[in-house]
């Protein structure tokens, strides 16, 4: 890939989870920094996020986008969170929880994973079936949401217009790149929308089943796990 590209990747169990493979991507990335512009894109909030750039051997970010979609954070503006899903006229955080009140197999995640913009609760091992009676409770209340569920465990329910595939795609037309110069990559379900954007994808080899069986042309696996996956989907679509 020529010229300049923007690289928006998953944090935990994508860059993170194996600090040999993580020491030799951001080696390798500090060759190509000055022409592939690097965002962050998790599932936890924007300050958790930078505690971490700060604390591990990931490299710097230009932004980093939390809470699923909901929130960005620009370094130049030492990443300030502000909310960065258009706000929906018919999102309360209230009227979502209220809603799913009576569904006895969802914990509400504790209050420091919340927001305003993000319901989030643990729902292990959930099935279709608990999904949809889910979705139906969401739909009887007139709430326009969306669902994701990941890792066979997290369920976040957002505005429609957040998520992290529609924050990435926000965020490229914000600084003006084509999908094809996009490059993403993740591992688990709260990824899938951002992999299935037209941009080009890696998929870690360690990922969750709901993204192991994307397939075509835009979809790089690795065979490697963590970074070192990443890295490998790097040089793959990077050609270097
Ligand atoms: C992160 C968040 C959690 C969310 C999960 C999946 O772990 O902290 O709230 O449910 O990502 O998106
Ligand atoms: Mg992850």
């Amino acid at each position: 890939m020529e010229g300049r590209s923007l690289f928006v990747t998953d944090v935990d169990n994508t860059v993170l989870g194996d600090d040999d493979g993580l020491a030799r991507f951001a080696d390798w990335f500090s060759k190509v920094r000055d022409r592939v512009k690097l965002v962050y894109n998790s599932g936890r909030f924007v300050a958790s996020v930078f505690e971490s750039v700060e604390s591990t051997g990931l490299p710097g970010p230009d932004a980093i986008i939390g809470g699923v979609g909901t929130e960005i954070g620009f370094a130049e503006d030492s990443f300030k969170r502000r909310p960065w899903a258009p706000h929906e006229g018919d999102w309360d955080a209230e009227l979502v929880r209220g809603a799913l009140d009576e569904i006895v197999e969802l914990e509400l995640q504790p209050a420091h994973l919340l927001s305003p913009l993000k319901v989030s609760y643990y729902a292990y091992d959930a099935d279709e079936g608990l999904l949809q009676r889910i979705r139906q409770h969401l739909a009887s209340a007139g709430l326009n949401v969306q669902l994701i569920y990941s890792s066979k465990r997290d369920l976040d329910i957002l505005p429609a217009s957040a998520g992290k595939g529609q924050a990435t795609a926000r965020l490229a037309e914000h600084w003006d790149y084509a999908p094809e110069q996009v490059i993403v990559s993740g591992d688990s379900g709260n990824d899938l929308a951002m992999l299935q954007q037209g941009f080009r994808g890696i998929v870690v080899a360690n990922a969750h089943e709901e993204l192991l069986a994307l397939s075509g042309a835009n979809f790089y696996h690795a065979q490697a796990s963590f970074a070192g996956g990443v890295l490998e989907g790097l040089q793959h679509w990077l050609q270097m």
